[in-house]
């Protein structure tokens, strides 16, 4: 065997937990994600979803990207930089500025790209980049391509943030950068005392609003917009893949940053522009997502009752205000086989173990998306107490 081969070969976690029944990822689905699909030729209810406006199957949202498929065709085999630029790419990016309420918006390929890109690139090797200690993984990878010095506080502690802030030289520039609802506590940042903290100390803020759109504020435009602070925060990122029932991501802010972006993002640059039809999906979904304030209050119902069941059957769901709903198991195979059992009752939930999160931190994440049913969520509650009980992790 080569060197790499059989370094990597000691690698056999996967392989432990297949022999055990319990491998819980790359479960094929064969079905459209509604709230109950096909999984083994089995349906199960999908409580591991991010598209929590519910639209990812909607029909009209279809339609407009078979419609766009068929006037631009499957791809634009290029760059926006040169030669992937679509009248419709700019119709959205023109679209979401104003759902948003920024001056200018760059599209990217995915979420992860946006982060990629845009945190590694405006800060220079005098400069700070200030990260939640909790930030997405997307936006560590950012700031790990930065030549700038990257400093963390402690998960949400403002506190912590003070401090971080007090060591920085004060003519420099100061990126803070923190998700908006956390992705997999399901929390959310204390935007307000942030952006109090970013005036005090003339810091820039960048909000990774994934999970916050189609959840918070109005119209489902965010976290920025529920806490009034759209103005403050200086970029404001968002995914397609989520509420927006697509794939691709933006970047919202000033025209000085894109103008600059535009011409030094590297993962803006150096790859293709999103398909004709994500772009058409994308913007149809932010005009239903507008027109239906209805999918949003349903989603709010049943997350306050989820949280109250969960609550009531004394399992731990930590500080989560929102669909985002985290089980803490606080351990590895524990987490796995109870994810099996879950799933053998007919719920399809996403284990989080390490090296995700540390090996006490393990949970099963519990998502919920607008067109879940109240009757579905309590069928799902009463299948965790049953299988929460034969783990001992409730009475
Ligand atoms: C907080 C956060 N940011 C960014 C991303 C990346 O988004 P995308 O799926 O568009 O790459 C995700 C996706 O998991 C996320 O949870």
């Amino acid at each position: 065997m080569k060197l790499l081969q059989a370094k990597l070969a000691k690698y056999t976690a996967p392989q432990q937990a297949k022999a055990a029944g319990v491998y819980p990822y790359f479960r094929a689905i064969s079905s459209e994600q509604e709230p109950e699909v096909i999984i083994e030729g089995r349906k199960v209810l999908m409580f591991g979803s991010n598209c929590y406006s519910g639209l990812v199957s909607d029909p009209r949202i279809k339609e407009a990207a078979i419609e766009a498929t068929r006037k631009y065709g499957t791809g634009c085999a290029g760059s926006p930089f040169l030669n992937g630029t679509l009248d419709l790419h700019k119709q959205l990016e023109a679209r979401i500025a104003e759902y948003i309420g920024k001056e200018d918006v760059m599209i990217y390929s995915t979420g992860f790209e946006v982060n990629l890109g845009v945190v590694s690139c405006l800060t220079g090797r005098e400069d700070y980049i200030i990260r939640d200690e909790q930030d997405h993984a997307s936006i560590i990878e950012g700031s790990r391509l930065a030549f700038s010095p990257v400093l963390k506080y402690k998960h949400n502690d403002m506190e912590s943030l003070e401090k971080q802030l007090q060591r920085c030289a004060p003519d420099k520039v100061k990126l803070i950068v923190t998700d908006g609802v956390f992705s997999m506590e399901g929390d959310v940042a204390n935007l307000p005392e942030i952006v109090r903290l970013a005036k005090k100390y003339d810091a820039t803020v960048m909000v990774d609003e994934a999970h916050g759109i189609g959840v918070f504020g109005k119209g489902g435009r965010g976290t920025c917009d529920h806490f009034g602070v759209t103005d403050d925060v200086d970029l404001i990122m968002g995914t397609f893949s989520k509420s927006f029932a697509s794939l691709g991501g933006f970047i919202a802010c000033d025209k000085e940053i894109t103008n600059f972006l535009r011409h030094h993002s590297r993962s803006y640059i150096f790859t293709a522009s999103i398909t004709p039809a994500s772009t058409a999906a994308a913007l149809k979904a932010i005009d239903i997502m507008e027109q239906e304030p209805w999918r949003q209050e349903h989603l709010w119902n049943i997350t306050n009752f989820a949280l109250e069941g969960f609550r009531e059957m004394g399992c731990e769901i930590g500080t989560t205000s929102t669909p985002i709903i985290p089980l803490y198991i606080r351990d590895d195979y524990k987490t796995y086989h109870v994810t099996r059992d879950l799933f053998d009752e007919g719920l399809f939930v996403n284990p989080v173990v390490t090296p995700a999160v540390a090996p006490q931190d393990t949970l099963i994440r519990f998502s919920l998306m607008a067109t879940h049913t109240k009757e579905q969520v309590e069928f799902a509650l009463e299948k965790f107490r049953k299988v929460f009980r034969k783990h001992g992790l409730i009475q």
